[in-house]
C-alpha cells in the first residue's frame, strides 16, 4: 500500500489505475480506525480493483473546537491496519493541502441536513459535504462506502452525490458493534471504564424497543426508549427521533413510510461523550 499526502499524487496514481481499466472504491474516514472502518475497507477491496482510503480529521465539520482538538489520531496504527486489509492507497493530507483557502461552498438538502444532528450541530453536514465532495472530485470513484452508524450522514451524502456526482454509487454498510452491543466509534476510546460499562444500555434499549413497537404507537415507543436510557445514571438522551429512512422526516404512524429508522444521540458521563446509534424498525 502506498501512502500519499498530496492531491496531485493521489490524482496521478488513480489516473494510472483507471487508464488500465481498473475500478476504484473510496472509503472516506477520519482515522483512529477500528473494525467498523475495516468492514467498509474489506467490502471495497472485495468489490473494486483498487481501494483508496482517506484519513483526514476534517476541521470544517467540527462545530466544537474541543471535539476537534481531542479527536484521536493514530496514523501509524491506521496505516498498518489498512495495509493488512489490502487497501491500495492511503490518502492522508494536511488541512492546508485540502483547504489552501477557506471553503465557502454551502450545501443544503433539507430536511436530511436540518433535522437531528443537523439541528444540534449547526454546520456539521455542510463541512461533511465540503470534504466528501472534494474527495469524490479528486478520486472520481466508481463506488464509495459509508457506515450506517452515521445513518443521517448517508442520507445527506446520497443527496449531495445525486446532485454533483450522479454516476457514483453510494454503498451503505451495516453497523459493527462490540459483543455487548455498543456501536464501534473512534470516540469510544475517550470513555472512562465506568462510562464504557453503561454505554451498552443505549443499544439494549433500542433493541428492546423493536418488540415493544409491535404493540405500541410511535410516540409510546419513542418515550419508552428515552425513559429506559435516562433511567441509567450517567446517560442522558439528547434526542430520539423515529423517522422515514430516506428524507428523515419524523413519522407519527408505523404505516407512514416503507422504511423506518430510530436515530438517537446520548450524552455519556461527565465530559460528556456524545454517542450516536440507530436501529431499523421496518
Ligand atoms: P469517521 O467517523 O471516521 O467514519 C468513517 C466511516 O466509517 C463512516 O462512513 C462511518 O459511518 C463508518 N463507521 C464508523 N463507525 C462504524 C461502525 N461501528 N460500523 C460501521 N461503520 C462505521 O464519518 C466520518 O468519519 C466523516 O464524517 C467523513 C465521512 C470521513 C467525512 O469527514
Amino acid at each position: 500500500m502506498e501512502v500519499v499526502s498530496k492531491i496531485a499524487d493521489l490524482k496521478a496514481r488513480v489516473a494510472a489505475f483507471k487508464a488500465s481499466g481498473k475500478t476504484v472504491g473510496l472509503v472516506p474516514t477520519m482515522g483512529a480506525l477500528h473494525n467498523g472502518h475495516a468492514s467498509l475497507v474489506k467490502r471495497s477491496v472485495s468489490e473494486n480493483d483498487v481501494t483508496v482510503v482517506s484519513v483526514f480529521v476534517n476541521p470544517t465539520q467540527f462545530n466544537d473546537k474541543n471535539d476537534l482538538a481531542n479527536y484521536p489520531r493514530t496514523f501509524e496504527a491506521d496505516r498498518d491496519l489498512l495495509a493488512g486489509l489490502g487497501a491500495t492507497l492511503m490518502f492522508a493530507p494536511t488541512a492546508d493541502e485540502v483547504y489552501p483557502e477557506p471553503d465557502t461552498r454551502s450545501f443544503s438538502y433539507p430536511p436530511t441536513d436540518t433535522v437531528m444532528e443537523g439541528a444540534f450541530r449547526p454546520g456539521h453536514f455542510n463541512g461533511v459535504c465540503q470534504i466528501v465532495s472534494k474527495l469524490f472530485a479528486f478520486v472520481e470513484p466508481d463506488r464509495s462506502y459509508f457506515g450506517e452508524k452515521d445513518f443521517q450522514q448517508i442520507a445527506v451524502i446520497r443527496a449531495m452525490a445525486a446532485e454533483h456526482f450522479p454516476s457514483l454509487t453510494i454503498c451503505p454498510c451495516p453497523i459493527v458493534r462490540e459483543d455487548d452491543g455498543l456501536a464501534l466509534s473512534s470516540r469510544n476510546t475517550l470513555l472512562t471504564p465506568a462510562e464504557r460499562q453503561i454505554a451498552p444500555a443505549i443499544f439494549k434499549a433500542l433493541s428492546r424497543s423493536i418488540a415493544f413497537s409491535k404493540q405500541h404507537s410511535v410516540a409510546e415507543t419513542k418515550q419508552s426508549v428515552i425513559d429506559e436510557i435516562n433511567s441509567v445514571d450517567g446517560l442522558e438522551v439528547q434526542y430520539y427521533e423515529i423517522v422515514d429512512a430516506i428524507a428523515l422526516r419524523s413519522v407519527t404512524d408505523w404505516n407512514e413510510a416503507e422504511h423506518i429508522q430510530g436515530c438517537i444521540t446520548v450524552f455519556c458521563g461527565h465530559t460528556p461523550i456524545r454517542l450516536i446509534d440507530n436501529i431499523n424498525y421496518k
